[in-house]
């Protein structure tokens, strides 16, 4: 057993335990910072498997034929069968990759399968299971989530309730939760009532910690968070990047309008965050609130092109600004920070906003792009080029799986700091993926730099870097 082989976590709970909500969240949490994880649902396998759900009847527990399709054993077997990978290096590869396996798992037979299929192919296995005897929260969930379900489109929302509660007692006939004693050397999370207690058991490495953390932070209350950006400042005015300067006039006039918007909000808990930088701080001096200071909301160190605008830095810095361009997320400014850098920097910071209700952060461009990509499920190649205007709040507020998003602009003219992803003519990239040449391409800078010259007919900056 290695200590870095993957890990499959299974969910176990009755239907309408919040399962599928866990693992979406965790899996965009994982893969946030930088754990890639997928999810596998079995309510989506079963609709493909057998198009038309009839009735509660086809998850009798006496339906055999039904009982291989809802546990989706021939999918366990597809996806994880070790003798399609190849090599080595493959498998390397996909060791960093962690599966969420979303199904009801209510029976020791059926967890003793997945057990036994982990241990031929060198999976480790943690179990998260959710116990919910309230039966306020579970009428909740079945309302919010199931019943808009494919399953029940064109169905009466009475019968689709009365159906559902049927199908949930279909599984109660079986469910054995995980015991203390026959289980007690599995490892596992039990969480009672959405978070109320929990229970953990044999955690076997660092990242099923980082998975008992994160569950044991999130809550369900209903919230808002607020993101925006510092007013204009003086060196935004000026295009230049980084630096630590106050606000322009028309900065000061946004956080004037800013205080203005929140206490329209009439939140009487509001929690706001700011950066250690001044521009932040000057913003949220105009809400005439208590706010907390963050280094870690600092915007991304831009090293020695901290000041410069990206004119100067094309001029001084022509090979580093084209590596930008190739990969923006994983490219670090000489001296400074990548955006990879400023996620890890912010993860307590998306801890501590999850344990939050209502919160304000006040905050820089790269900064909150990496917020943002967090609550909305953005990717790594995606996050760099969010658009995150000067002068407009974000409001998120959580529904059913997800995020909704409200921009509001504060009506305060500022400007534009965007820059849009360059368009990438260069056939070195393009018939690749960008980001996998681009690691290979930084490992092997001189002599590819030299490849460039003869393969690129293309764009400015790569043509700046070959003269370097
Ligand atoms: C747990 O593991 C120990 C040591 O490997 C073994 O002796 C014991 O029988 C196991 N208990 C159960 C309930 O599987
Ligand atoms: C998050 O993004 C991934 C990859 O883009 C996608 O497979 C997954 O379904 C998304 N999750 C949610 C909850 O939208």
């Amino acid at each position: 057993e290695f200590t870095n082989s993957p890990t499959l976590i299974v969910m176990v709970g009755l239907p309408a335990r919040g399962k599928t909500y866990i693992s979406k969240k965790l899996t965009r949490y994982l893969n946030w910072i930088g754990v890639s994880t997928k999810a596998f649902n079995v309510g989506e396998y079963r609709r493909e498997a057998t198009r038309s759900y009839n009735s509660y009847e086809f998850f009798s527990p006496d339906n055999t034929e039904a009982m291989e399709i809802r546990n989706g054993h021939s999918w366990l077997h597809d996806h994880f069968n070790p003798s399609n990978i190849r090599d080595y290096v493959h498998y390397q590869i996909n060791l960093d990759c962690l599966q969420v396996f979303d199904a009801t798992n209510t029976t020791p037979e059926r967890r003793q399968v997945i057990l036994s299929f982990a241990k031929d192919n060198g999976y480790k296995v943690f179990f998260v299971e959710s116990i919910c005897d309230d039966p306020e929260i579970i009428a909740e969930n079945i309302k919010q989530v199931k019943l808009t379900s494919p399953d029940y489109t064109d169905c009466d929302k009475e019968e689709a309730l009365v159906d559902f509660l049927k199908r949930i007692e279909c599984y109660q006939q079986t469910y054995i939760p995980l015991d203390d004693d026959t289980d007690r050397n599995l490892s596992y999370i039990k969480i009672f009532n959405v978070g109320s207690r929990y229970l953990v058991n044999k955690v076997q490495d660092h990242i099923q910690s980082r998975i008992v953390y994160y569950l044991m932070n999130i809550h369900v209350t209903p919230r808002s968070i607020y993101l925006c950006r510092h007013g204009e400042s003086e060196l935004n005015l000026l295009g230049r990047i980084g630096g630590d300067p106050g606000l322009s006039h028309r900065g000061t006039k946004f956080a004037s309008a800013l205080g203005d918007y929140m206490r329209d909000q009439s939140i009487s808990d509001l929690k706001v965050w700011t950066s250690h930088m001044k521009r932040t701080i000057q913003t949220a001096e105009f809400l005439g609130v208590q706010y907390e200071q963050w280094k870690a909301l600092n915007e991304i160190d831009a090293g020695v092109c901290e000041e410069m605008t990206y004119e100067e830095i094309q001029e001084h810095f022509p090979e580093e600004f084209a590596l930008r361009d190739q990969d923006k997320y994983r490219y670090r400014y000489p001296k400074g920070e990548s955006y990879e850098d400023l996620v890890h920097r912010l993860e307590p910071v998306i801890m501590e906003l999850e344990r939050q209700e209502n919160v304000l952060v006040i905050c820089h461009q790269a900064a909150m792009r990496c917020l943002l990509a967090y609550f909305l499920n953005k990717s790594d190649d995606e996050l760099p080029y969010l658009k995150c205007p000067l002068h407009t709040v974000l409001k998120l507020t959580p529904i059913a799986y997800g995020c909704k998003v409200e921009s509001v602009f504060l009506n305060i003219e500022a400007v534009n700091t965007h820059r849009d992803r360059p368009e990438v003519s260069c056939s070195f990239t393009c018939n690749k993926s960008p980001i996998r040449e681009l690691t290979y391409m930084k490992s092997l800078r001189p002599c590819l730099m030299t490849f460039l010259l003869i393969s690129c007919s293309c764009m400015k900056p790569i043509e700046t870097a070959i003269v370097a």
